[in-house]
C-alpha cells in the first residue's frame, strides 16, 4: 500500500450536549500530520464523541474541525477521506472477509478488477492473505479485528480513526497487536486518532495523548511527559500510581507537615516558582521514585528529602514489594522496591520504622485546585 498524504487535524471550540450533559465542552485539539494520538478518558467521558465528529457521524452543536486547509463539519463521513474502525468492529457477518473489505470501495464505485487487487494489497498489509473467502464467524477476535482494520485502510484514507479496537482480545493478544497496530501506522503513515480508555495501551502507542475527562481535555502531551511532569492532579491519578502530600508554602519554601522540602530545581534550574506565604498545593509522589532507608541511619545526602514513616502492608508482587506507607500525618504513601536489589537486603516488615527518600525533581508539585 502506498503512503497515505497525511493531513493535520484541526478541532476548535467543539461542543455537544444531549440534554444537561455536555459531552464535548469547547474542545480544542490539533492533530499533527502523520501523528499517531490517542484520545484516553474513563468511561463516559467523551472519546467516542469526538471521534464520531471527526468521522462526521455527529454534528456538534458549534465549533469547527479542519482537514488541512478544509473544514470538514458540514460533509458527510463518505465524503471525508476516513478510515474508521468501531470497537464492535461492525463487520457483515453474511459477507465473507473479501468482500467486507471491497466494501468501502463498491461505496466509491471503484470497478472490480481494482477492486479485487486492492483488496489482496490490503489482507497482506494486515497479514490475512488467503483467507478471503472465510466467513467472519469462522474467523478468531484477533482475525476479525484485522478485517474491520483492512476494510478501513482499503482505500487509502488520509486519517485512520479507530474507537477500541483491542478491547474485546485477550491481554497477550491485545499487546502484540498494539505493537502491528503501531507498525502499520509508520508504514502508511495516516494521521491516526485512536480511542482506549487503557492508560499502558495508551503510552505503548501514541506519538502523544490528549488525556479527555467530562468532555474536556485535561493535558495534551507525551506519554513520558504525561507521566512525568502530569499538569493536575487528574491526570497525575489517571496515569500511573501516585500518593499525594498536602503541602503549605511557608517562609519561601514549600513544607509537609512543617517541614521545608527541597522541590525547587532540577539540572536544567527552577522548575517550580517561589511560593506566596500560606499557599496551598499538593505534592505527586511516584511509588518507584521513593527510597525506602531505615531510620535513624542518620541524615540523608543534601538534596535528599526524607520523610518519617512507619509500614503498613507489605504486598510481594513478583518483580517488586508495593509497600504502604504511613507517614506521621497519617497520610498514606506507596513505596515500591525492586525485590532482590542489593539495596534491599531483606523486605521491609510491618510497622517497621522507615524513612522514604526522594530527591527533588522526582516528586511534582500541582496546583490544589486543577480542573477534574
Ligand atoms: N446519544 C446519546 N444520547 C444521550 N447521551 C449521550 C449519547 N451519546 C453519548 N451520550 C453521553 O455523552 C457522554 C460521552 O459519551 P461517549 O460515548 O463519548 O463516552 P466515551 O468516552 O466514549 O465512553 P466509553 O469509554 O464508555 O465508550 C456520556 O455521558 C454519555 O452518556
Ligand atoms: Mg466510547
Amino acid at each position: 500500500m502506498s503512503r497515505a498524504s497525511a493531513v493535520p487535524i484541526t478541532i476548535r471550540q467543539v461542543a455537544k450536549a444531549y440534554g444537561a450533559v455536555a459531552a464535548l465542552d469547547c474542545v480544542d485539539l490539533d492533530v499533527r500530520s502523520g501523528e499517531f494520538l490517542t484520545l484516553l478518558g474513563p468511561s463516559g467521558s467523551g472519546k467516542t464523541t469526538l471521534l464520531m465528529v471527526l468521522a462526521g457521524f455527529i454534528r456538534p452543536d458549534q465549533g469547527s474541525v479542519r482537514f488541512g486547509d478544509q473544514e470538514v463539519i458540514r460533509l458527510a463521513p463518505h465524503k471525508r477521506d476516513i478510515g474508521m474502525v468501531f470497537q464492535n468492529y461492525a463487520l457483515f457477518p453474511h459477507l465473507d472477509v473479501a468482500a467486507n473489505v471491497a466494501y468501502p470501495l463498491k461505496l466509491r464505485g471503484v470497478p472490480t478488477a481494482d477492486c479485487a487487487r486492492r483488496v489482496a494489497k490490503a489482507l497482506q498489509t494486515v497479514k490475512l492473505e488467503g483467507l478471503g473467502t472465510r466467513r467472519v464467524h469462522e474467523l478468531s477476535g484477533g482475525q476479525r479485528q484485522r478485517v474491520a482494520l483492512a476494510r478501513a485502510i482499503v482505500f487509502e484514507p488520509r486519517i485512520l480513526l479507530m474507537d477500541e479496537p483491542l478491547s474485546a482480545l485477550d491481554k497477550q493478544l491485545r499487546e502484540s497487536m498494539q505493537i502491528e497496530l503501531r507498525n502499520l501506522h509508520d508504514q502508511l503513515g495516516m494521521t491516526t486518532v485512536y480511542v482506549t480508555h487503557d492508560q499502558r495501551e495508551a503510552l505503548t502507542m501514541s506519538d502523544r495523548v490528549a488525556v479527555i475527562a467530562g468532555g474536556r481535555l485535561m493535558q495534551v502531551d507525551t506519554p513520558r511527559m504525561l507521566y512525568d511532569r502530569p499538569g493536575n492532579r487528574f491526570v497525575a491519578e489517571f496515569i500511573g500510581e501516585s500518593s499525594f502530600l498536602e503541602v503549605t508554602a511557608s517562609g519561601g519554601a514549600w513544607c509537609w507537615n512543617g517541614r521545608p522540602l527541597q522541590l525547587g530545581t532540577e539540572p536544567s534550574g527552577s522548575i517550580y516558582p517561589q511560593p506566596a506565604q500560606g499557599a496551598r498545593a499538593c505534592l505527586m509522589l511516584r511509588p518507584e521514585r521513593l527510597r525506602i532507608a531505615q531510620a535513624g541511619q542518620g541524615s540523608p545526602a543534601t538534596g535528599t528529602n526524607a520523610l518519617p514513616a512507619r509500614v503498613g502492608d507489605v504486598i510481594y508482587q513478583g518483580d517488586t514489594f508495593l509497600v504502604q506507607a504511613i507517614l506521621d500525618d497519617g497520610t498514606r504513601v506507596s513505596a515500591r522496591a525492586i525485590a532482590g536489589a542489593a539495596s534491599l537486603a531483606r523486605a521491609p516488615a510491618r510497622n517497621e520504622a522507615v524513612e522514604l527518600h526522594f530527591e527533588a525533581g522526582e516528586a511534582v508539585l500541582l496546583p490544589e485546585e486543577g480542573p477534574r
